[in-house]
């Protein structure tokens, strides 16, 4: 990692500034409801990366994917963005919807691609012969060895800290068991200030992507309650539950979620498990959480599902999203020792 204080060049270089042509290593990762044009747009325009979740900018935000795009780039002045591609082929008609998502944010010149589940081979293909890169979410070595046999550049590493769905490893520990693979690891998972995302950046990983934070931000749209709820929260408020979306995902600990409870009932458990019924139920599910999100999180219903992770014990204040990622890249120019990558 080389730094530089120059106001065009890379804070420091890393394969993630260059794979994005960023500035800052900082990824404002995908957020399903919460990625509103606004927060995607401050983040790249501060020299982060803001990734696009494409059912959050159509269905929750209201627009047509193209035009959502276009916005996101006079917002933030044409500088990169991402795009998430939730690859795992539910159903022939969402493949579809993907494989349209994935030529239009190439034709307007999207380069940068964050796949999750499945295998990435075709979004691969279709990315590097535009010239472009593509980074794929992993919890363990299994969907890492997946994810380089389809040909990804790159690994973003969800540990047991992040907000959403998460992963079961710490940070350290998923660092070490992917890094003999000799791809760029992005670190998700706990980051809530500077510190932490330099430690991270000094530990080896290439970059460090963040939901939570990015949440209590004034250019996210979410419920204020939400964003305050943020505020408020220790990492003794967040709780696994697999009511949402049949896995575990990580929310504040709720009146509502209280009441709910956390586990989903037998019946359900049995679905899951069976090698026919698994996949009806789990689209069920998929469907079923979408509404429940964009309810609870952006419409202020009284469902108080509100996704967060362990971060949330560094976060004390609602602030500018592009403030943060100045603060974050201020930290790596800091005088004090760190070891190179
Ligand atoms: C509200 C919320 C929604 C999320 N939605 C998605 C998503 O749609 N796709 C995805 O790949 N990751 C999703 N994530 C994970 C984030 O992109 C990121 O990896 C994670 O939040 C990092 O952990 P942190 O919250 O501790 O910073 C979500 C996280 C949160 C908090």
């Amino acid at each position: 990692m080389t730094r530089s204080s120059t106001s065009d060049r890379p804070v420091v270089d890393t394969p993630l500034t260059r794979h994005a042509h960023i500035r800052v290593p900082l990824i404002c990762g995908p957020m399903y409801p919460c990625s509103n044009p606004e927060l995607v747009a401050a983040v790249s325009k501060a020299g982060g990366l803001g990734i696009v979740q494409p059912i959050a900018l159509t269905y929750v935000h209201g627009y047509e994917f193209r035009e959502g795009l276009r916005r996101i780039h006079a917002l933030s002045g044409g500088a990169p963005i991402g795009f998430n591609a939730l690859i795992e082929a539910s159903s022939k008609t969402y493949h579809n919807r993907m494989v349209r998502w994935v030529e239009t944010a190439l034709e307007e010149g999207v380069r940068f691609f964050l796949t999750s589940l499945g295998n990435p081979r075709w979004v691969c293909d279709r990315v590097h012969a535009a010239g472009g890169v593509v980074y794929h979410d992993i919890t363990e070595k299994k969907w890492a060895l997946k994810g380089r046999d389809g040909g990804v550049d790159g690994f973003v590493a969800v540990n047991r800290e992040a907000g959403g769905h998460t992963g079961s490893r710490d940070a350290r520990a998923l660092l070490e068991e992917v890094s003999d693979l000799g791809l760029p690891v992005v670190a998700a998972g706990g980051v809530g200030e500077a510190a932490q995302f330099r430690a991270l950046l000094d530990m080896g990983y290439a970059g460090v992507q963040l939901g939570t934070r990015f949440i209590a931000t004034t250019e996210c749209n979410s419920d204020a309650r939400y964003k305050e709820a943020i505020v408020r929260a220790s990492s003794k408020d967040v709780v696994l539950t697999e009511r949402l979306t049949g896995v575990p995902v990580s929310v504040l600990r709720t009146p509502y979620v209280e009441r709910l409870g956390t586990t989903v009932g037998s019946f359900a458990r049995m679905m899951f498990r069976g090698r026919k019924t698994k996949h009806w139920i789990r689209t069920w599910y998929a469907l079923r959480s979408l509404r429940q999100l964009k309810q609870s999180s952006v419409e202020g219903a009284n469902s108080d599902y509100w996704q967060a992770g362990r971060s949330v014990d560094a976060i004390h204040d609602i602030r500018a999203a592009g403030d943060i990622v100045a603060d974050f890249a201020a930290a790596l120019l800091m005088d004090t020792p760190h070891i190179s990558s």
